[in-house]
């Protein structure tokens, strides 16, 4: 084991609290965990509570306070990840290690364990090696990674020996078919005064491609309205399962991303920015510095202080407030809103956040103008917007769509297998019964289907309830657990589907699951709690008769005198009876 102090192993860092993540990866490096003698002595360092620095390192996935093995195996559990065979890679690992997974060998040489989506579902199934992700893996790439990792092979080699190395598969573009140019970007940016710059983006009728759609330019009105200094963070979370069009932009379009960021920071005079990047695409933090550092030579990007912050693995993260809280060296929980981060965002500051894929399209408005952006779309959904595609489709990967186009177009675009399901939008989006003809003309827009990028695909070959269980379990896994109706509420309505999945449900569970969800749809403090009961809902509206049909073959002859209007008097009193 490493025995360097921890005050040498950090010394490269400013002695700032908000930088408490950076300090315990950099221990976690040199040391393989952090022990509690490191945090005695990095509190001592930045004159903090080590009750803190505990905190902060049982919250997030990827820091251990335990030796966790040489080597830290992470599997893929998406769903995606699951039916490109993860389960069999799992019993690869496995025995070929001699441990069960959640364990470590007994030299510690290797630890096992599983984690949820890594964004690599275009190349499933994967893992992460010490933060370097390894795809498509195949029994025959296990065993051999695993022998050369024994001999002492360096990671990274065998990563492009092994053909391991991530790609991003662009199957369709539209607006980055065409060259963009800096230096015009630059240039508009530099002649337009802040008010201009909002009112471009207002025109041009972006809104945030993070999830929620929220009107760009109004974004950045709104925070100017509140005194300074002002903060603009860019969300480089990516945790959706089956999401990875922003892993796709930060490598191949960092540029606009950073150019993006700068004028968002002039519209709002601001001279600070933050990309927060998940842990999971750690391996693209030299290439975002490299990109950095070589645009400082443009005054736009050099008067500004950047700094990228590396997540440590926690989806509830992506949810802005979070976000911020993490930014500043905390847990990620969501913080109570109001206020919004435009009034009280990092350290109490007005911030815009915003999504990767925003910030890659403010620079192409502000080059060509939004005239020529809104020639894409529909009334209410401007532009075009990337798809990360996957599941059973003959051509999964990066597809650059407009707004508007319909569930049929994509289907044929990326040659789905006989469709039987599609979930729009991740697990927290919607469920469409893909041989209904009339769902197949919908649209993906904010007016009909929004959608936050992820799209998946699932053939007539699939059990809609094995997906539905996996989504179910992402949101128990994942809850933060900071407020009761998404902690217990995610777990209740995750043993009640298992109930009816198994055959024991009668038809008052299927109102019980209903009921239930509205409860957490309605109490939960944040997103993750607010649409995490969508798995459900979207899927009952969907398939109803696949969950009748469970009723109906139910093998249960026990009638269970539980009380149920009884035990959830308690919310009728507070929501209503209807729960609508
Ligand atoms: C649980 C949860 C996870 C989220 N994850 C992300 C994410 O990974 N990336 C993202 O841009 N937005 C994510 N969001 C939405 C953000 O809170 C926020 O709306 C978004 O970053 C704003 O950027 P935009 O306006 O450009 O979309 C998430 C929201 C919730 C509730
Ligand atoms: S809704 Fe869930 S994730 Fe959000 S704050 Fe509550 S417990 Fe945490």
């Amino acid at each position: 084991m490493n025995k360097k102090s921890v005050s040498k192993i950090v010394r490269h860092l400013p002695r700032d609290p908000t930088r408490l993540l950076d300090y315990l990866w950099a221990i976690q490096r040199a040391k393989g965990f952090i022990s509690p003698l490191d945090i005695f002595e990095l509190a001592k360092l930045l004159k903090i509570d080590e009750s803190r620095i505990k905190e902060v390192i049982t919250f997030y996935h990827f820091f251990f306070d335990k030796p966790h093995g040489e080597f830290s195996i992470f599997l893929d559990q998406s769903i995606i990840a699951k039916h490109a065979g993860i389960d069999l890679i799992e019993k690869v690992f496995e025995e070929a290690l001699g441990v069960k997974s959640g364990q470590m060998t007994d030299d510690w040489q290797f630890g096992l364990y599983k984690t949820s989506c890594i964004g690599m579902s275009d190349q499933a199934p994967a893992a992460l090696i010490n933060m370097i992700p390894f795809v498509n893996l195949t029994t025959d790439k296990v065993l051999t990674l695993i022998t050369c990792l024994k001999r002492g092979d360096e990671l990274l080699k065998l990563q492009k020996d092994l053909d391991c190395v991530p790609q991003n598969t662009v199957h369709q573009s539209l607006v980055t078919q065409d060259q963009w140019d800096q230096d015009i970007t630059s240039l508009h940016t530099q002649i337009l005064n802040p008010q201009d710059i909002i009112q471009e983006i207002i025109s041009s009728g972006l809104r945030g491609r993070g999830g929620a759609g929220f009107p760009t330019g109004k974004k950045w009105q709104l925070c100017r309205q509140y005194p300074g200094p002002r903060v603009v963070v860019c969300n480089a979370d990516e945790g959706e399962p089956g999401t990875f069009k922003d892993r796709y932009l930060l490598t191949e379009h960092a540029t606009k991303l950073f150019y993006g960021m700068a004028i968002a920071a002039k519209a709002i005079e601001s001279q600070e920015a933050y990309l927060y990047l998940r842990a999971e695409y750690t391996y693209l933090l030299d290439h975002l510095h490299f990109v950095l550092t070589k645009l400082q030579r443009d005054p736009l990007i050099r008067q500004i202080k950047w700094r990228i912050q590396l997540g440590a693995g926690a989806y509830v993260v992506g949810e802005e407030s979070a976000l911020l809280e993490s930014l500043e060296g905390k847990r990620g929980e969501p913080r109570l809103r109001p206020p919004f981060p435009v009034e009280k965002g990092y350290l109490g500051k007005p911030t815009i956040v915003n999504n990767v894929e925003t910030f890659v399209l403010v620079s192409k408005v502000l080059e060509k103008g939004f005239e020529s952006f809104r020639k894409w779309g529909t009334d209410q959904s401007a532009g075009v917007r990337w798809l990360s595609i996957s599941g059973d489709v003959s051509k999964p990967g990066l597809y650059e769509v407009p707004w508007g186009i319909r569930l049929r177009e994509v289907l044929e675009l990326c040659g789905a297998q006989s469709p039987l399901m599609i979930q729009v939008g991740g697990p927290s989006g919607e469920c469409i019964n893909a041989t209904i003809l009339s769902e197949l003309e919908r649209k993906l827009s904010f007016e009909d289907l929004p959608t936050g990028g992820s799209f998946m695909v699932f053939s007539k070959e699939r059990d809609i309830f094995t997906i539905l269980q996996n989504f179910m379990q992402f949101f128990v896994d994942e809850s933060c657990g900071n407020c009761t109706p998404c902690r217990a509420g995610n777990v209740v309505l995750n043993n009640q589907l298992k109930k009816v999945v198994d055959g024991h449900g009668r038809p008052q569970d299927l109102m019980s699951l209903t009921q239930w969800s509205h409860v957490v749809m309605k109490t939960s403090r944040c997103g993750l709690g607010m649409s995490s009961p969508r798995v459900i809902t979207t899927s009952m509206k969907a398939f109803p008769e696949i969950y009748q049909h469970k009723i109906d073959s139910s093998k249960s002859s026990l009638i269970f005198d539980f009380d149920e209007q009884k035990a959830t008097s308690d919310y009728d009193k507070i929501f209503g009876e209807n729960h609508e």
